[in-house]
């Protein structure tokens, strides 16, 4: 039986949203940041990626912001890597998991991470030996597993075999990328189904982009389907500046109000997340494309208007 009880909500935004962001955020800002959304009670954080600086500049203080951020008990904070040498600078860094990522697709895996993909199996391997050596856990992503925005649709035959690889190769959890918002919620039904049949719904990551207006449509199909761990992102920033026409991911505030209103707990502080989001056009220097901080919670009913009738 899937537990019914609530769902895990993992905030992507100090790494997805702020990778693809031209202005840089100063480190200061990125620990504040990271801190704030601990304290509104997400218990899992992708704090940064242990990337090539050149790739992705705006992460290059990974290092830094892992030893500024104070720790609260019982919350993850995870780092994204791609290769060997992530993996030793996220261990020194004092990550509390990885997250390897390669793509279902040939041709995304080659323009994101350089790599074909048997070379990122590899790398896998070998990043999950050093994370052993050091007693924390893999979290292998797929990017593309609804579609590459260079060569379509992938074999869904294709997103289990390399599900049952990442097992293989020692992973101990699994995320399903969205990563240019090409999934449909018929899509996510089919391949949340098989992916439960190998994969326990507590090691199942769905990762959702509203780059086409159905990403809480696709958390709502895969949470029917019994998936029940998600990311997303403050204010909805985000995207993989490797993928043509990428943008953001659900937005985090946005996913924890879905959830609330159907009665679904997250133990997030909402308001809290609300005044976070608010902040956030300031410190990327631009409005953000999350739909909740605009509007505000449904329960916050406004004032009648004082509506005076003629006789
Ligand atoms: N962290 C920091 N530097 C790294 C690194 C890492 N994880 N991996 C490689 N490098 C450095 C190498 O030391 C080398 O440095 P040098 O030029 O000073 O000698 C340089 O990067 C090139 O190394 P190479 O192994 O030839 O890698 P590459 O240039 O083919 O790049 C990746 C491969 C994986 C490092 C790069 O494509 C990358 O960082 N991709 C990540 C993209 C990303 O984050 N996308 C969004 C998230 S999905
Ligand atoms: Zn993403």
């Amino acid at each position: 039986m899937i537990p019914l009880d609530g769902v895990t909500i993992q905030e992507v935004g100090p790494r997805d949203g702020l990778q693809i962001e031209q202005r840089w955020v100063p480190t200061g800002e990125k620990i504040a940041l990271v801190n704030a959304i601990a304290d509104s009670g997400i218990k899992r954080i992708e704090v940064s990626s242990f990337v090539s600086p050149k790739a992705i500049p705006s992460l290059k203080d990974a290092s830094e912001v892992f030893a500024g951020i104070k720790r609260r008990p019982n919350t993850i904070y995870s780092a994204l890597v791609p290769n060997t040498k992530g993996a030793e600078r996220a261990i020194d860094a004092k990550a509390d998991e990885l997250n390897f990522v390669m793509s279902a697709s040939e041709t995304h895996n080659f323009a994101n991470m350089g790599m074909t993909r048997e070379q990122s199996f590899l790398e896998l391997g070998s990043v999950v030996a050093i994370a052993n050596g050091a007693s924390i856990n893999v979290n292998a992503t797929i990017a593309t597993a609804f579609g590459c925005p260079f060569e379509g649709p992938q074999l869904t035959s294709k997103i289990t075999d390399t599900i049952k690889r990442y097992f293989d190769l020692g992973a101990t959890s699994i995320t399903l990328a969205d990563t240019t918002g090409m999934a449909n919620p018929v899509q996510v039904t089919t391949l949340v189904e098989l992916s439960l049949a190998l994969v326990s719904p507590n090691d199942l990551t769905l990762h959702f982009h509203n780059t086409r207006g159905l990403g809480l449509i696709n958390v709502d199909a895969a949470f029917r389907s019994g998936a029940r761990r998600f990311d997303s992102s403050l204010g909805g920033l985000g995207g993989c500046p490797f993928a043509p026409g990428a943008s953001g991911n659900v937005c985090t505030e946005d996913l924890v109000n879905f959830f609330h209103e159907i009665d679904v707990p997250t133990g997030i502080n909402l308001r809290e997340l609300l005044r976070l989001s608010a902040e956030l056009p300031k410190l990327v220097g631009h409005e953000t494309p999350g739909q909740l901080a605009k509007a505000g919670l449904a329960s916050d009913l406004h004032p009648q208007p004082n509506i005076k009738r003629s006789a």
